[in-house]
Order: structure tokens, then sequence, then C-alpha cells
């Protein structure tokens, strides 16, 4: 039997079009840009968790010459909300892409292995992730992981 899956989100054409919350992680976002190490390939990410206590925290892409030890901006912003703030469950996640100082026009979309990440914090808090894949332009908002990775690996 065929089956099809559905995804859903909203598109927005502009940062001032997004509900004031969504917003201000997207501005956290684009702050945590600074963050961003990123000699060999000069493709800046940021990333900004929203916890349900309110606290955000940023990350961003740190690259290294042994090229597999780096990690993309949003595990290293999941992992140290985690790390600092042990249980708190995850509300929202935003991303967002630059190059030489210029945001891309395209909304970031995050690797697999970081929507694989994702999937579990939002397992274990234990309702839907809010995710904001933002950009200088358009902006996608997404309610689960299960819009950017269905039959994520989940069988712990
Ligand atoms: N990168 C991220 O930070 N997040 C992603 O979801 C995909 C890619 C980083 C890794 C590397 O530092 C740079 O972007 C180019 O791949």
């Amino acid at each position: 039997m065929k089956k099809q899956l559905t995804i859903n989100y909203e598109e927005y054409a502009a940062q001032k079009e997004l509900p004031a919350a969504d917003r201000a992680l997207l501005n956290d976002a684009i702050d945590a840009l600074k963050g961003s190490y990123a000699p060999y390939s000069r493709f800046n990410v940021g990333a900004a968790v929203r916890l349900a206590d309110g606290t955000v925290v940023k990350g961003a892409n740190q690259e290294n010459a042994a090229f597999p030890s780096g990690l993309c901006a949003e595990r290293t912003a999941m992992f140290a909300a985690s790390a600092q703030h042990p249980g708190v469950p995850f509300e929202a996640i935003a991303v967002v892409c630059a190059r030489e100082g210029q945001l891309m026009a395209n909304p970031g979309s995050p690797c697999g292995a970081c929507r694989q990440v994702m999937a579990q914090y939002e397992r274990e808090a234990g309702k839907p992730l809010h995710i904001i894949l933002g950009s200088g332009a358009t902006i996608y908002t997404l309610d689960g992981v299960e819009s950017l990775m269905p039959f994520v690996f989940n069988d712990l």
C-alpha cells in the first residue's frame, strides 16, 4: 500500500513578520554568529535554544584542522543548553547561516545529525520543539522535529 507523509511549516517573507518570541530567538541566533569559528568553510552558523524557563543558550559552528572534530552550531547550542541546564525542557531553537558577514537569503537547514539530536531533546521535553529556520529574508517555522526528520531513530 502506498503511503504519503505531509510536513507542515510556515513561511514568513521577513523577520518583521514573525511573532515577537520567534523574532527574539532568531535575533539571538544572529547574535550567536559572532561565536562562529569557521576558518575552513568560512560558512558561519548561529543557533539559539530557548528553554522552558525562558533561558536562551547560544551556539555557533566550531571547526577544527582535524575536520570531523568540529561541531555544528545547533549541536553546540543544544549540548551547551543541556550541560548547563540539565533536565530543563527545550522549547524552541532558531538557526541562521551567513557568509562574509551577510545572512544567507534562504533558511538555514540543520544537518541530519543535528535533527537527530533535536529529536531526542524533544522527546525528553515531551512536547513539540518549535524550530525557526532563519535567513536575511525568508524564514520557515516548524512545530516538531517530525516535520524535519520523519522516521527518526528512537529505539532506545
Ligand atoms: N554547519 C552547521 O553549523 N550546522 C548545520 O546544520 C550544517 C553545517 C556548519 C558545519 C561547518 O562548520 C560549516 O557549517 C560548513 O559545513
